[in-house]
């Protein structure tokens, strides 16, 4: 016959030592179970003497109810530890690295803004911005808009209580270009534009271009059109479709517009463009007879959303970290 007394002081320190809920389950089956000392115990007890019958089933069964409250007694340590995670927090290993700090990293914008410039320069354009209040005479008058002309219509002008204005474009930093460098000039003029614009997926009332000014002698039309096409193809990728059409600046003679194919199929206007207006080019000090010349501006918001496949330009000045922690 088995000593019970024994085996509760066993079964009890073996359980207050459980590690966890799986050591738990194992001796409850162990204690507990159909080929258990305990079952055996109790089924041993029909073939006891009458007399010893009373007191044996007592004891086994008392024996068998302090398992049954330790195992849950255990239980229940162990949700407690597991809830406050003591067991981890109180062991401190001081040798172990320190959390990092979450880095951030360039907007999409910026990055798209940063590639163009090194694009540019690696063509020998120097990259200069112009400044993001203008005059009139910069945004309007020396670019051969003249203040009763109807294309100033176009532009939805943020006006500032001076008479000053956000610029709509970049262009005027085309004569703030040719007036401080003189020609032959190559020069990227990028930053941030402000129109008051009916905001959609595709027009925001703040974003971003980028100005171009080649002026030297003999400049054609090709130059533009292969200038556009091999920095497309840089940042967009080699496949990228351009479609170049017909345009109307009055800075520009001629002018076009250059589409570039979105992934959906669908064309999206990417950049203004031309040669440079005769009127455009004496407003910057230089002689038509002698200079020719090409400009661009083109939206970096829209080159980015092409680029990343980007489908609403209202993400881009959001702030939403989903969106941002994408690129
Ligand atoms: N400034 C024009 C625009 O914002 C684009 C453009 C720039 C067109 C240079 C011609 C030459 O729409």
């Amino acid at each position: 016959m088995i000593d019970l007394d024994q085996l509760r002081t066993e079964a009890l320190a073996q359980i207050a030592a459980a590690p966890d809920d799986a050591a738990l389950a194992a001796l409850r089956v162990k204690l507990l179970g159909r080929k258990s000392e305990l079952t055996a115990a109790l089924r041993g007890l029909g073939a006891l003497p009458k007399e010893e019958r009373g007191p044996r089933g007592k004891h086994t069964n008392e024996v068998k109810q302090a398992v049954e409250q330790a195992l849950e007694q255990r239980a229940s340590e162990l949700a407690q530890l597991a809830e406050s995670d003591l067991g981890k927090r109180e062991w401190l290993d001081l040798s172990l690295p320190a959390p990092t700090t979450p880095r951030g990293h360039l907007h999409p914008i910026t990055q798209i803004e940063d590639e163009l410039d090194d694009l540019f320069r690696g063509m020998g354009y120097r990259v200069v911005e112009g400044p993001w209040i203008e005059d009139e005479f910069h945004n309007f008058d020396a670019l051969n808009i003249p203040d009763w002309h109807p294309t100033r219509e176009d532009w939805d002008t943020f006006w500032l209580t001076d008479g000053n204005l956000m610029r709509t474009h970049t262009s005027p930093s085309q004569i703030r270009a040719m007036r401080r460098f003189g020609a032959p000039l190559r020069a990227v003029l990028p930053g941030r534009c402000f129109r008051n614009e009916a905001v959609d997926a595709t027009h925001e009332a703040v974003f971003n271009q980028i100005e171009g000014l080649v002026i030297d002698r003999d400049i054609r039309p090709g130059h533009l059109f292969h200038t556009i096409n091999a920095i497309l193809s840089v940042i967009v990728g080699p496949g990228v479709e351009t479609r170049f059409r017909p345009g109307y600046f009055p800075f520009t003679e001629p002018s076009f517009e250059c589409d570039v194919k979105r992934p959906d199929g669908s064309w999206m206007e990417l950049c203004g463009m031309g040669m440079v207006h005769p009127h455009v080019l004496r407003a910057g000090g230089l002689d038509p007879a002698e200079w020719t010349g090409f400009a661009f501006g083109l939206g970096i918001d829209r080159l980015a959303m092409t680029r990343f496949g980007i489908e609403d330009i209202r993400w881009m000045n959001s702030g939403d970290l989903r969106f941002l922690e994408q690129f």
